[in-house]
């Protein structure tokens, strides 16, 4: 093997994470190199609008708007994918990888729909295709799925996982915003999907889930299998009786691996306000690993953001420096698991899970309506734990909170569907379900 003088890196995608990127690789370019042994450095820079600020200076050679000149450019060792969505983004990767070139992607969109596919092409060019930034922002949590605890089984995932819900979420619960107020505070940071009703409908959260459960467990997953649920409907009403009964409400991505199969799910979750990611603020993640041997673990950071990001996009490009130096790509499989290892697990049906819930009906304030809700529930099954109904409004509409024990997700629905028929109910029930205690 020649010895390398340098390791050559092409971006496509010179965007918010793009330039985070180039700063990096520009303020920190002595101690790469000496952590790696040679220079890394950005030799080519794709983007279709070459005249916009990006904040960050780069030597006008370097661009081009033509991803293909840095796919074919010799000099480019790894490239990095920072354009987003599905389509031009899968040719820049597996045109990269065609050329023998490892890859750097934060694309959580694309691996969730086309993880397969284009695993398969890396394993097979015995390139590297790492994705750190794609789950968490700046924290490390996939290579801690893939090597920090490979030696354990994960038995559950606990994640605050989309920044910029939790961004909306802590200012509503904080501050008592309004929801489309905080999202174009989190849109102009940065934060936000080009698209953000990924971002608050809960489906960059089941991207991310979907990537982690794959890697957790050496199984393929359909994102459509992950249950998912956003927080357009989370009401302050809701935050506030959160608080009433020691809860905070957060969207979470939960996995769990029981009996075989695994529960799979985004949605927002009450979560005791106590528990350590209860804290957890602003656009920061934090994902809480359950392994059998490590017991828990929690990884907290800056989940979005330009420069975080950009530093697990970089800490990613040094992973593979170094496997090119020694001609070790390939070292660590994409998917985590040896590609002929991986065995498909089923992902529960969301009616097959079971939970503890918080159910807000909006009722007229009339004799017997409590005692004919807590009859349907109790005909599917469901036992009440606690009931607020406060104040007195008669003739009017008024909420009616009700806590359950541990109750199956399909009586629920069920119930909820027969109560939200009867004549009383002014407007659809809401429910979130609880992760905590069964007192
Ligand atoms: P962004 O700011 O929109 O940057 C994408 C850049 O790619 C834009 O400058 C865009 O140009 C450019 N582009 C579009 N088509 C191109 C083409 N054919 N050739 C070359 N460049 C092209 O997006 P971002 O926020 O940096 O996100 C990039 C990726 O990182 C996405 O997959 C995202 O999900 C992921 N990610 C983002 C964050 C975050 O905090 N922002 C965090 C984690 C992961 P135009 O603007 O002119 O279209
Ligand atoms: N839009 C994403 C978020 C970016 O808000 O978390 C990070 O993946």
């Amino acid at each position: 093997m020649t010895p390398r003088a340098r390791i050559g890196v092409g971006l496509v995608g010179f965007g918010t994470v793009g330039a985070g990127v180039v700063k990096i690789f520009q303020t920190n370019a002595a101690l790469i190199r000496r952590r790696v042994g040679v220079p890394v450095e950005l030799v080519r820079i794709a983007d279709v609008d070459l005249k916009r600020d990006r904040g960050v200076e780069v030597p006008a050679g370097l661009l081009t708007n033509d991803y293909q000149a840095v796919l074919s450019d010799p000099a480019v060792d790894i490239v990095l994918e920072l354009v987003g969505g599905y389509d031009i983004a899968k040719k820049v990767i597996l045109g990269a990888i065609a050329k023998g070139k490892s890859v750097v992607t934060a694309n959580k969109a694309l691996l969730a729909a086309h993880g397969e596919e284009i695993y398969e092409a890396a394993v097979r060019a015995r390139v590297d295709l790492d994705f750190e930034a794609s789950v968490g922002g700046g924290i490390p949590v996939i290579r801690a799925l893939t090597e920090g605890l490979a030696g354990n089984t994960i038995l559950s995932i606990y994640g605050i996982i989309n920044g910029t819900s939790n961004y909306i979420l802590s200012r509503m619960t904080k501050e008592g915003h309004s929801f489309q107020d905080v999202l174009g505070e989190a849109q102009r940071a940065g934060y936000a999907e080009a698209d953000p009703t990924f971002d608050v409908a809960g489906i960059d959260s089941a991207h991310k889930l979907a990537i982690m459960v794959s890697l957790a467990y050496g199984t393929p997953v359909n994102v459509k299998d992950v249950y998912t649920e956003g927080i357009t409907r989370i009401a302050p009403l809701d935050i506030s009786y959160a608080k009433e009964f020691g809860y905070t409400i957060k969207l979470l991505g939960i996995a769990k691996f029981t009996n075989g199969d695994i529960d799979a799910r985004v949605h927002p979750t009450m979560i005791p306000a106590t528990s350590p990611i209860a804290q957890v603020e602003g656009v920061y993640n934090a994902i809480q690993l359950v392994g059998d041997a490590v017991e828990d673990i929690v990884l907290y950071g800056r989940g979005a953001g330009s420069m975080p990001t950009g530093s697990a996009v970089v800490s990613d490009v040094i992973a593979i420096a170094r496997n090119l130096l020694l001609g070790a790509t390939g070292r660590v499989p994409p998917a985590s698991f040896k590609q002929d290892e991986r065995r498909p697990i089923r992902i529960r049906p969301m009616e097959q899970v079971r939970s503890l819930y918080y159910i807000r009906f909006m009722v007229l304030d009339r004799p017997g309506v409590l005692s004919q809700i807590a009859g349907v529930l109790g005909n599917h099954g469901i036992s009440i734990s606690s009931v607020i109904q406060q104040g007195r409004k008669e003739g009017q509409t008024v909420p009616v909170v009700i806590m359950t024990h541990t109750a199956g997700e399909r009586n629920v629905q069920s119930a909820l569907r027969e109560i939200d028929g009867m004549p009383f109910i002014s407007e659809p029930t809401t429910l979130i379900r609880v992760e905590g205690q069964d007192e």
